[in-house]
């Protein structure tokens, strides 16, 4: 089943997965991440106004967010060449390449004062997931790697990320700022219109 589907028992998993593995957040990435590239490696359920870019810079729309906070689901969709500033997480992330092609640089901080290293450089194709958290490297850029087209990945996060207080960094001074990043969207995506199933049913059953 395509559509939006999907999407609602990628959230159903989730919610059980952060239910069962609270507190063990190697587990919640781990099966979080194979949830997420299964997710993202049919590119059929995305509705399009959470899949529109910004003429100046990257969205990034909220398409669920749990109940009790504790993880939340995110278009990011970048225009051609855009680009994040350097920026932390503060909590666990996954990130999943739904459509394009983008570029992650890790980086580290050497201390106020001093530039940051770059740690890792790595390009995510369609199907790919990778991980940030405090645990194993929370510092990144992320930028489209396409100079034609748009590229959308999907972002999941142990918070409400949006509502996070978080930062930026200056990449040659190693000084961070404080960062809220909100969301692009006031509604999000309806995953529950199962109505059409049950109608289905009911004519199956009448027959
Ligand atoms: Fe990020």
């Amino acid at each position: 089943m395509g559509g939006i589907a999907g999407l609602r028992r990628f959230v159903q998993d989730m919610t059980k997965l952060v239910g069962t593995s609270a507190g063990d957040e190697e587990a919640i990435r781990h099966e979080g991440g194979a949830m997420l590239s299964k997710l993202v490696s049919a590119d059929d359920w995305l509705p399009d106004a959470f899949a529109q870019p910004g003429p100046a810079s990257y969205r990034q729309y909220l398409l669920w967010c749990d109940p009790l906070e504790r993880f939340s689901v995110v278009s990011f969709v970048w225009g051609p060449g855009q680009t994040t500033p350097v920026h932390d997480h503060t909590v666990w992330g996954l990130v999943g390449m739904l459509r394009g092609a983008e570029n992650g640089v890790g980086y580290e901080s050497r201390g106020i004062g001093k530039p940051m290293a770059i740690t890792t450089n790595e390009t995510l194709t369609p199907g790919a997931v990778c991980a940030v958290s405090p645990a194993i490297g929370d510092i990144h850029t992320v930028s489209n790697a396409l100079m034609d087209r748009v590229s959308i990945s999907i972002h999941v996060y142990g918070a409400n990320i949006g509502a996070v207080a978080r930062h930026t960094y200056n990449a040659r001074t190693g000084r961070p700022k404080d960062f809220v990043s909100g969301y692009s969207n006031d509604a999000v995506p309806n995953l529950f219109d199962r109505s059409e199933e049950t109608r289905q049913a009911l004519k199956t059953a009448s027959k």
